[in-house]
């Protein structure tokens, strides 16, 4: 396990230790505020060059890196896959090549390959590499601002602050992450984190959408969704992922709601306190009805909005090198 990631790449959270997941999401904390200034700018990454590779659609993970990393004073180069040379057959090698031939610090990169992450980090072992999703393997910066969500709101409930706490609020904590599993990067990262900081994982889909070898991971599969949400303290929902062909697993979209979407009548079942989350983007309607994502339980926008000052963190630690202890953010 490694127990930070100053200085190194970011392409799961697997290899994490507890205590490198509290070093983020403490290094979060400190630019929630700097994201409060009236100029939401520090020099921490002044002259370094960072690529924002995204050869998958995204919409929350890509602007929420290149502002993290322009409020952080880098250097943003962002390739526009569609109308670059990818299109006519220019290989992964050759492209970080190009790429690391401008003279960058540090990648930012999503690709349908899961492991395509690793593979660049192997190409070019000078420069930073950060995985913004790779295939069905890892999103480890959603995991991360997961965590960071929901220690946040536990935090304020208890009258305290996030570092304060450390990961002490997740112990015993129940998670309860529904839907197509088997596909989900997410899932699979956020079972890494929360695992990680001391809670407690179920997860509940139907059959085919939990992968075959889900025995062997850390979590419990529900029996019965209505009893697994009546005890839960945060529901992640997770998109059904149409573009992974998750569609031919589950015999319709309504079938698929009706036994497991989080509809207004089962979100009934949910205790007062309890979080609701989805990574975005939401199919409304499948995987959430579209009162309870908008409903005060929902912590939806809190989630997009983290995802500044959590990968401000991951890309200050791994580029610049250093810990806020050792360095400075003003
Ligand atoms: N949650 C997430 O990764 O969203 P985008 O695909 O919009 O980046």
């Amino acid at each position: 396990m490694i127990d930070s990631i100053a200085g190194g790449n970011l392409v799961s959270l697997a290899t994490l230790s507890q205590r490198a997941i509290v070093e983020v999401l403490d290094t979060a904390e400190s630019f929630v505020e700097v994201n409060s200034r009236a100029v939401k700018k520090v020099p921490a990454l002044k002259g370094k060059v960072i690529a924002s590779l995204f050869f998958e659609e995204s919409t929350r993970t890509r602007l929420s890196f290149e502002t993290a990393a322009k409020r952080l004073s880098a250097d943003v180069l962002s390739l526009a896959v569609a109308s670059s040379s990818v299109k006519k057959g220019e290989s992964l090698r050759d492209t970080i090549n190009t790429i690391d031939a401008l003279g960058i610090d540090a990648v930012v990169m999503r690709h349908s390959s899961s492991g395509a992450p690793v593979q660049v980090s192997r190409y070019v072992p000078h420069v930073r590499v950060i995985n913004a999703g790779d295939g069905q393997h890892q999103h480890p910066t959603q995991g991360l601002l997961d965590a960071f969500t929901v220690r946040q709101v536990l935090a304020a409930r208890a009258g305290t602050s996030g570092r304060e706490s450390g990961s002490e609020l997740f112990a015993g904590l129940n998670v309860l992450i529904v839907g197509d599993i088997r596909h989900s990067r997410v899932a699979r990262s956020d079972i890494e984190v929360y695992t990680r900081l001391g809670a407690h994982v179920t997860v509940a889909a139907p059959g085919t959408l939990l992968p075959p070898d889900i025995a062997q991971w850390p979590v419990t599969v529900a029996t019965d969704f209505d009893e697994a949400l009546a005890t839960a303290d945060v529901v992640g929902l997770l998109r059904l992922q149409k573009e992974r062909g998750s569609g031919a697993f589950v015999p319709s979209l309504g079938e698929f709601t009706s036994t497991f979407g989080l509809t207004s009548r089962r979100a009934e079942l949910l205790r007062p306190e309890t979080i609701i989350m989805h990574p975005g983007p939401m199919n409304r309607g499948v995987e959430i009805d579209s009162q309870v994502a908008d409903s005060s339980a929902a912590v939806i926008e809190q989630q997009v909005r983290n995802g500044v000052p959590v990968r401000m963190a991951v890309l200050y630690l791994t580029t610049a090198g250093t810990t806020l202890e050792s360095g400075s953010n003003d």
